[in-house]
């Protein structure tokens, strides 16, 4: 499934990084990402208790989280589910399960279909233009790291004014 996780140290920034964005009272879609929603749900990042997040995710394990669990197949991108409005997420958090171009479109489908607005997307390096091209996302400073080796390099991007730009 294609599944590589983030180090702790990069999925608490990832987490923090969400919660401000989406500010209190704010909603989180981790697509891909469910790294990013069980560090939200530990409680050891500040303000998670002022948001919620759902999991939009392929592997039926994370269907334990109940209601917070939506089932995910890219490639179909918009079958969410009845229960999912447009546009109702503060911030849409997605790392794509494959480094191509067709995966990259269809995963963009289903972030602007949630996505009020702000985008965090991580994925590789190569996949740089083409992220550009379909979300207006730029490549931050921050780097994100695996708890294992991966062999391409890998990065964040962002399509807002975000501490990750810098650092
Ligand atoms: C590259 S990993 C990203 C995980 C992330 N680094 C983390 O730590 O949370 C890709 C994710 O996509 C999910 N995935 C696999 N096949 C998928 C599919 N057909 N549609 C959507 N997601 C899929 C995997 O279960 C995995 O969570």
């Amino acid at each position: 499934m294609s599944q590589f996780w983030y180090s702790d140290a990069t999925a608490t920034r990832l987490a923090e990084e969400a919660v401000r964005e989406a500010g209190d009272g704010g909603r989180i879609a981790c697509l891909s990402a469910p790294s990013v929603y069980r560090k939200l749900k530990q409680g050891t990042v500040a303000g998670s208790e002022r948001v919620t997040a759902t999991v939009f995710e392929y592997d039926r394990r994370f269907a334990v989280h109940g209601d917070d669990f939506v089932f995910y197949d890219y490639n179909e991108p918009l079958a969410l589910g009845a229960g999912v409005a447009p546009r109702s997420f503060d911030i849409v958090l997605a790392d794509p399960p494959y480094l191509s171009g067709a995966c990259l479109r269809a995963v963009a489908k289903t972030i602007n279909y949630l996505s009020k607005a702000k985008v965090l997307l991580c994925t590789g390096a190569t996949m740089e233009d083409l992220a550009k091209e379909l979300l207006g996302v730029e490549r931050c400073a921050f780097t994100p790291t695996h708890d294992r080796n991966v062999s391409n390099e890998f990065c964040c991007y962002v399509n807002y004014p975000s501490r990750l730009l810098s650092c």
